[in-house]
């Protein structure tokens, strides 16, 4: 049976505090009208691309703002005529009730935030990473499961048709039996904020983290990895900040060894001249390419923003390029389809799980660096996804 928004409350009134916030969270994942009420923190340069879209989706109530640059949360919620701002996490989370924190800050402050927001009981999506260590971002998932909560963060490269098409070719033979895969991506770093070259940044998480989704989410989890990493520009100068010491590796080279014989590579850094730039577009060449003993596939585009697959086989040694109708997706869709799936309550091809191996990949590759030793996960998820 469902009920409207106004009969619920009515019910309810009656009850305890934390009775209404448990009834609340179920109201969200059943009740098809409903609109997902989100409160976004962090309105730097990522949310100028996010609030258009949630702002467009009939699913989702933009509640409130908020950025420790007061300014900031004030001028996006006038853009996109959000009702409430806020200079503080604690102020926007003992404000106007909502139902998803969206965390677009720093990506160091992520476990820190998202944790405040599982314990206050809100549905989690996070820009990447989800938190500073795997160990951590574990815990998270465990308490949000604990309180029948949801978490996830970014990337949503696996949304993508030309990633189904892949998954698809793949499971279907045409590359025969698969054994290798190279992915990379790289600019010449983000120039406004400090952050991305600060401990716990880095372009492995910022930058290496969709290659590594989309190969893992293509090949599946990976079993154990090896990697070097390295800092080419010790010292950068940044809007927020000035000039300042590069403390994340800028450059990395990451082997992963997905079972079966199967190996991958991904190649990220911020020092990478590139024509297509931060933005990407234009990028007309593949930067994903998996080889298989009757076929190779690449990926026209960057995963995150791509367009075609081009496919060659024994059967058809020539390339043929597959550009899929892209449909609605675009990399900043994330906390939209998450809401949408919450309303109706279906399971998004989106997985925290594969989010944590991603993660626990990067630690691993940071280790691997650091140790030269090649370092075995622990982590799985739901494989394949498509
Ligand atoms: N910029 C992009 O195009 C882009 C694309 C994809 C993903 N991302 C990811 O999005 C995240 C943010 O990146 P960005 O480029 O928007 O950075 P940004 O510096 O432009 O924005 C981050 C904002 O978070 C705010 N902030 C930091 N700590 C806070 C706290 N404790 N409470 C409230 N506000 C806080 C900052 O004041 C800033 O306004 C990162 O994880 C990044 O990897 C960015």
């Amino acid at each position: 049976m469902s009920i409207t928004r106004e009969e619920f409350l009515k019910t309810t009134a009656a009850a305890g505090a934390a009775y209404l916030l448990t009834s609340l969270e179920a109201f969200a994942i059943h009740t098809p009208d409903k609109k997902i009420r989100i409160g976004l923190i962090g309105c730097g340069s990522v949310s100028g691309q996010y609030l258009p879209h949630l702002s467009k989706s009939p699913f989702v109530e933009l509640v409130s703002a908020c950025d420790i640059v007061y300014e900031r949360a004030k001028s996006r919620a006038a853009e996109f005529k959000i009702p409430n701002h806020y200079p503080s996490v604690d102020k926007m989370l003992a404000g106007a009730p909502f139902d998803l924190f969206v965390n677009l800050t720093d990506m160091q402050e992520h476990e820190r935030l998202n944790k405040m927001a599982l314990d206050t009981n809100h549905h989690v999506w996070s820009e990447k990473p989800m938190a500073n260590s795997y160990k951590a971002g574990k815990a998270l998932l465990d308490l949000a499961k604990s309180k029948k909560l949801r978490i996830w963060s970014a990337p949503a490269v696996v949304n993508s048709p030309q990633f189904a098409f892949m998954s698809k070719s793949i499971r279907e033979g045409k590359l025969g039996k698969v054994s290798s895969a190279h992915a990379h991506y790289g600019h010449l770093g983000p120039t406004w904020s400090a952050f991305f070259y600060e401990k716990g940044g880095g372009s492995l998480p910022d930058l290496g983290v969709y290659n590594l989704a989309t190969l893992t989410g293509l090949l599946g989890p990976a079993k154990s990895v090896m990697a070097m990493t390295s800092i080419v520009t010790p010292e950068r100068t940044v809007d927020n900040k000035g000039k300042i010491k590069v403390e994340a590796e800028d450059n990395a080279m990451v082997l992963m060894d997905h079972g079966n014989g199967v190996i991958s590579h991904v190649q990220c850094g911020f020092n990478y001249f590139d024509p297509y730039g931060h933005e990407g577009k234009g990028q007309d060449k593949p930067t994903i390419t998996i080889w298989g003993t009757h076929g190779n596939m690449g990926l026209v585009g960057y995963d995150w923003a791509p367009y075609g697959v081009d496919l060659a086989t024994l059967d058809h040694e020539q390339a043929q390029r597959f550009v899929p109708d892209p449909g609605e997706y675009v990399w900043q869709q994330g906390a939209s389809v998450i809401s949408r799936a919450l309303v109706e309550n279906t399971e998004p091809l989106i997985a925290a799980e594969h989010a944590l191996h991603v993660l626990e990949i990067i630690e691993a590759a940071r280790e691997s660096g650091k140790t030269g030793q090649r370092i075995n996960l622990v982590s799985t998820f739901k494989y394949p996804v498509v």
